[in-house]
């Protein structure tokens, strides 16, 4: 068993489900934050050790790898500026951060590498955003490697605290009408506990390794359809009204060149042009029965659950 494991991007929404399976494991789990308030809710766990550090350092990556035996990857990003094939943060997150991973690993001699890509990655660099463009770049540093690597390509990621279903719940909230960029594109959404087990699962199994898993839900549902149940879950259902193209570009231009992340991009709109679905059934390798979105998402959505996100994580981390 992998006992001790450099979990860099643990300080995120699907690396904090990631750290409480690895340590429920009985493992050591390092996590690296460039802001140790990023990673709170880890500071409670025992076996977690969280550690304020840039893994964009070189020597802070090297040193961050003293006594692990396993590193995982999941630092992405949904912005990352413009540029051809991608921007520059993309190329610096998703690409070159992977590629000195692997330097590091080699360097203190850590052999196995768990990689979070994401689903609609083809391997081709003719994906039509500069987010996948970059993930697939990312994936062909993994694979070209070396190392003992396992790829994990999730759906959209719903649970507490994600940034989908709550987004669209948020602006239910505020707006009488619903106007929908991409309403019909097709999406597969995985709950958050599952793609952590998943990851969890498939760390020690030596089957696992040079494979790439997909990671999905039960079902297929259309954007329009995932806004209609947060809007309904959190109270407020709302009209949706599918938005023309060119206006969803005008409007992403709009975003972007608003001050700080912009909700939505150009290159997000881009991302949407594919279906965001599994092409295969899940494998049994990851040993996962993937949980249905509803029940889970009025749990967390609902006024009337009353759940604080502190009762989230203590009942992730079983205590
Ligand atoms: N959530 C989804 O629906 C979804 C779907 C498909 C694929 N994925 C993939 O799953 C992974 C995790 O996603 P998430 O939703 O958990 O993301 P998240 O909540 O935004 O967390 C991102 C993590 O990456 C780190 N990070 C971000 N930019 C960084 C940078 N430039 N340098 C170093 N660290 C950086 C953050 O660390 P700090 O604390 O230092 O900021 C944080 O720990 C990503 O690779 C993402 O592409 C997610």
């Amino acid at each position: 068993m992998y006992k001790s494991v450099l979990l860099i991007g643990g300080s995120g929404f699907l690396g904090t489900a990631v750290a409480l399976k690895l340590a429920a494991q009985g493992r050591r789990v390092v996590v690296p934050t460039r802001r140790i308030k990023n990673a709170d809710t880890l500071l409670m766990v025992p076996q977690v050790e969280v550690v304020q550090a840039d893994v964009n350092d070189d020597s802070t990556l090297v040193g961050l790898m003293q006594g692990v035996d396993a590193v995982i990857n999941l630092v992405g990003i949904l912005q990352g500026g413009n540029g051809n094939p991608y921007g520059d943060r993309f190329a610096r997150a998703h690409v070159e951060l992977p590629q000195r991973i692997v330097r590091a690993m080699k360097m203190k001699n850590v052999k196995r590498l768990l990689h979070v890509s994401a689903l609609g990655v083809t391997g081709s660099q003719s994906s039509p955003s500069m987010y996948l463009r970059s993930k697939t770049d990312g994936e062909r540093v993994v694979r070209g490697s070396f190392l003992n690597w396992t790829i994990y390509r999730p759906s959209v990621v719903f649970g507490p605290g994600d940034s989908f279903l709550n987004l669209f719940a948020k602006l239910a909230a505020l707006a009488p009408i619903l106007p929908l960029a991409g309403a019909n594109v097709r999406f597969q959404p995985v709950y958050v506990e599952d793609v952590a087990r998943g990851i969890a699962n498939t760390l020690d199994n030596p089957e696992a390794e040079e494979k790439t898993y997909e990671l999905a839900g039960p079902r297929v549902y259309t954007l329009r359809q995932l806004v209609d149940i947060a809007a309904r879950c959190s109270g407020n259902p709302r009209p949706i009204i599918a938005m023309p193209g060119p206006l969803a570009w005008l409007q992403a231009v709009a975003m972007e060149m608003a001050p700080g992340e912009p909700l939505m991009s150009r290159d997000n709109l881009n991302s949407m042009k594919i279906d965001n679905v599994a092409t295969c059934a899940a494998s049994t390798d990851l040993g996962i029965k993937p949980t249905a979105l509803e029940p889970i998402a009025m749990q967390y959505l609902s006024p009337a659950s009353g759940l604080t996100s502190m009762d989230i994580h203590r009942g992730r981390a079983h205590r």
